[in-house]
């Protein structure tokens, strides 16, 4: 452990520290503090990274920035869980700590073989004294990796690839390393920005894990998006999708959405030759996701969980910083296919800690439950309203399936959130799982997901399906 890591360990546990204490003192600085969600301890969380099943527990790091709610220098948080659902804080795992990191160890993923742990992620480098851009200058991009036996003690950092290493027609952007492994070869994606601001992803393979040579690139057949972030790469029965997170999208469609985009394109052919990508699909059509990332457990499902976040959003924003941490993970879901469809819905866990409390036709009215799972199914004609907490409704007008808050204050239940939607011929059954302060909706079976943060200062719940059932379970 050099100097800067010993401060940095000290620095860190102070400021956890001192947000425990803070919100031991005061409720309404905890008010907001989720029970089923992963957050921060303190501070600012993104991406999640390195998500697996090792040694039969699950391990979650996040991109942190335990110094500022609003974000600052980036490290690696670690939470660790039996069931995904209980997640226990390990501190940090990988500090910004040497000269190819020292601006933040970006994100990455874990690879798990022969009873280790190995986790590769971006160190991201900022030159100073120079007239740089830090888009095609002033940037470096290395890809580095961190071995761990235990999943306790991280070994020493190699760093394996520099932005020499790279295509020479690309900016400094070159991120996000995820890995796997098929016939024998590992295969690595990195998100990158082509001098020409156009979004695509690498393809890098190895013998070893550790020296790896570029394979081949996949990008769309017109530009889409100046930055492909955070790739990921899976099978899902047959199909097999390239999901990434991507930057720039305007105009048309993209003008009612969030800022940036996380979604998949099925992949005809072969990422390493020949293959056609087809349209993009939307993971999720809410306010809060970003860059997510999948893994597959040990009994053989593909979990996906994201940031419940956006960057660089003005439109809205979190009351949470005010007191002292912002942002979330979603709720881990299991990713599937039904009827040629990709769909989503929550980890089946969940089920263990359900407690029924309605079971009813046509119409519900409660109050008092800030964590609760509720179902409406066999919606008819599209004949179903959903309001909570007096300000978020879930409807269904002119063709589209709607999430929206009728108030866009920034003081208010939204904190500026408006609207978003998705077209759809028949709403059929919905799935809504709610947090302290956040909102989860499956449509049709998770063929549509929509996500949100919102800050009530009542929980109280009313649904109207007319002829359809509706159940309400706390979960506890
Ligand atoms: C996505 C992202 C990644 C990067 C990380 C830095 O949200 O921009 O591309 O590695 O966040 O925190």
């Amino acid at each position: 452990m050099n100097a800067l890591t010993r401060d940095l360990v000290k620095l860190v546990e102070t400021a956890e520290q001192s947000q425990k204490t803070r919100e031991e003192l005061s409720v309404s600085d905890r008010k907001f503090r989720e029970k089923l969600h992963l957050m921060p301890p303190v501070g600012w969380l993104n991406d999640p990274n390195g998500l697996c099943q090792f040694q039969g527990i699950y391990h979650a790091f996040f991109q942190y920035s335990p110094f500022n709610a609003e974000g600052g220098v980036k490290m690696w948080g670690h939470y660790t869980s039996k069931d995904m659902i209980k997640w226990e804080y390990q501190g940090t795992a990988l500090y910004p700590d040497q000269p190819f990191d020292c601006h933040g160890v970006y994100s990455g993923s874990a690879f798990i073989e022969d009873g280790k742990m190995y986790l590769y992620y971006t160190g991201n480098v900022k030159l100073e004294d120079g007239e740089y851009d830090y888009i095609r200058t002033g940037r470096e991009g290395n890809t580095v990796l961190v071995i761990t036996e235990d999943g306790k003690m991280f070994g020493k950092k190699k760093e394996l690839m520099r932005n020499s290493d790279y295509p020479d027609d690309l900016t400094c952007h070159v991120r996000d390393p995820k890995v796997w492994k098929e016939n024998g070869t590992y295969y690595m994606v990195q998100g990158a920005r082509t001098n020409e601001d156009v979004g695509q992803v690498l393809v890098f393979e190895s013998e070893d894990k550790v020296n790896w040579k570029f394979r081949n690139r996949v990008e769309s057949e017109k530009p889409f998006g100046y930055m492909w972030e955070c790739p990921d790469y899976f099978k899902i029965g047959d199909k097999k999708l390239l999901s990434t997170s991507v930057q720039g999208l305007e105009g048309g469609i993209w003008e009612d959405r969030n800022v940036y985009q996380s979604g998949y394109f099925e992949i005809e052919g072969d990422i390493l030759g020949e293959y056609k990508l087809s349209e993009y699909h939307l993971w999720d059509y809410g306010f809060d996701y970003y860059a997510p990332q999948s893994f597959e457990t040990e009994d053989g499902r593909r979990i996906h969980i994201s940031w419940m976040g956006m960057p660089d959003c003005e439109e809205y924003s979190n009351p949470t910083i005010q007191t002292g941490w912002q942002h979330c993970f979603t709720f881990p879901r299991e990713i599937f296919e039904k009827d040629g469809k990709i769909c989503q819905c929550p980890i089946r866990e969940l089920e263990e800690k359900k407690h029924l409390v309605s079971d009813v036709k046509g119409m519900l009215v409660r109050e008092g439950y800030p964590v609760y799972e509720m179902t409406i199914s066999d919606i008819t004609k599209n004949r179903f309203k959903v309001i909570l907490s007096e300000k978020l409704i879930l409807d269904y007008a002119d063709g589209k399936f709607r999430m929206h808050f009728t108030d866009q204050d920034k003081t208010s239940v939204s904190s500026g959130r408006s609207m978003r939607c998705v077209e759809v011929e028949e709403v059929e059954n919905l799935k809504i799982l709610v947090d302290t302060s956040s909102v989860e909706v499956f449509v049709n079976d998770g063929e549509y997901v929509f996500s949100t943060r919102y800050y009530p200062e009542v929980y109280k719940l009313q649904a109207e399906a007319v002829g359809a059932q509706i159940t309400l379970s706390e979960i506890m």
